[in-house]
């Protein structure tokens, strides 16, 4: 009995899944439930829409409709089936580690624009390899920001720390993962502290930094009770909140900035929905210059980026 109540086929274990969901009020209702469905059996979405009436073996149907409730009482689909595309990569994702954002593209677009712009300055008009560049981002959570731009740019080296040592377990596989684990160095460390004098560090960083990109926690403590509950209940408090107000780390993590950087290097903050205020008066203007910042597709200022003098 147990088995036949459960028979299903593509269409309708979409349309029951869809509703789950709607009744829960999940977001994107309709891509959780596809991305569940595609997570369990194996296939791409051209061919649960191309196979509307393919049956479904019976247990891949109790997985998915368990996952579907794992959903509608707020788990991240993202936790669910583990993974996350950014910079149209797959990454793995665990409670440990931020879920990688849309808006986090914009340091990955801004950092190759500015160095680009740098090369061309220089001269150099080849494609950029990344040859001879030191990067390093801060707070690099699941490693996507540095893996994005080890894809890009498959010369350059890079550090990656984070003060979270189970956020950097996550980092390592997704490195391997994606062949660059020869070319990424984790660090457990305060923003840049193990920078500023550790002799292992200096060994990856002998002249500093080429470019600096960050993606901080910026969320303000006062600011929780506003947040998604599937965010404030299921991600990792130390990747979320920057402090009481959230633009807090901004303060130390600029003047460290400005100590790791090589001169001419580039600093890329991503900022939170109102830090720009706070943030931007920290790059004075004796340390830095060509200050810009970038809008994210909702028009908040997103990403302020700057060149050490
Ligand atoms: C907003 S998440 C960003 C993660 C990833 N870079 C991304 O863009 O998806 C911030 C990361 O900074 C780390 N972090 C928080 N405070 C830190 C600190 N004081 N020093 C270094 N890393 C820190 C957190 O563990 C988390 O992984």
């Amino acid at each position: 009995m147990t088995f036949l109540a459960q028979v299903t086929d593509v269409r309708t274990a979409l349309r029951e899944g869809f509703a789950q969901l709607r009744e829960a009020n999940v977001p994107s209702y309709t891509l959780a439930a596809e991305l569940l469905l595609l997570h369990v059996i194996g296939r791409d979405r051209t061919w649960i829409y191309s196979h509307p009436e393919e049956e479904i073996a019976a247990l891949d149907a109790e997985r998915y409709f368990a996952l579907i409730r794992r959903r509608a009482n707020g788990e991240p689909t993202q936790h669910l089936t583990g993974k996350q595309e950014f910079w149209g990569l797959e990454f793995e994702v665990t409670p440990d580690v931020l879920i990688p954002r849309p808006e986090t593209e914009h340091v990955i677009e801004v950092a190759l624009d500015r160095l680009g712009v740098r090369e061309l300055r220089a001269g150099r008009r080849q494609p950029l390899s990344g040859e001879g560049l030191r990067i390093a981002d801060v707070g690099t959570g699941s490693g996507c920001i540095a893996i994005a731009l080890a894809k890009q740019l498959p010369a350059a080296t890079f550090v990656a720390t984070d003060i979270s040592s189970a956020a950097l377990a996550v980092a390592r596989r997704n490195v391997t993962r994606h062949g660059v684990a020869n070319r990424i160095h984790f660090f457990e460390c305060n923003l840049l502290d193990g920078f500023l004098d550790s002799p292992l560090a200096t060994r990856h960083s002998p002249l500093g930094f080429d470019l600096l990109v960050s993606n901080p926690p910026y969320i303000g403590r006062r600011e929780a009770a506003t947040l998604m509950s599937e965010v404030r209940e299921h991600e990792p408090e130390i990747a979320l909140y920057g402090g009481e107000e959230g633009y807090e780390l901004y303060a130390d993590l600029i003047p460290q900035s400005a100590k790791c950087l090589l001169r001419r290097g580039i600093l890329v903050l991503e900022l939170g929905h109102n830090s720009l205020p706070a943030v931007q008066p920290l790059l004075d203007a004796s340390t830095w210059t060509n200050v810009g910042i970038t809008n994210d597709l909702a028009e908040i200022p997103r990403v302020l980026a700057a060149e050490r003098l």
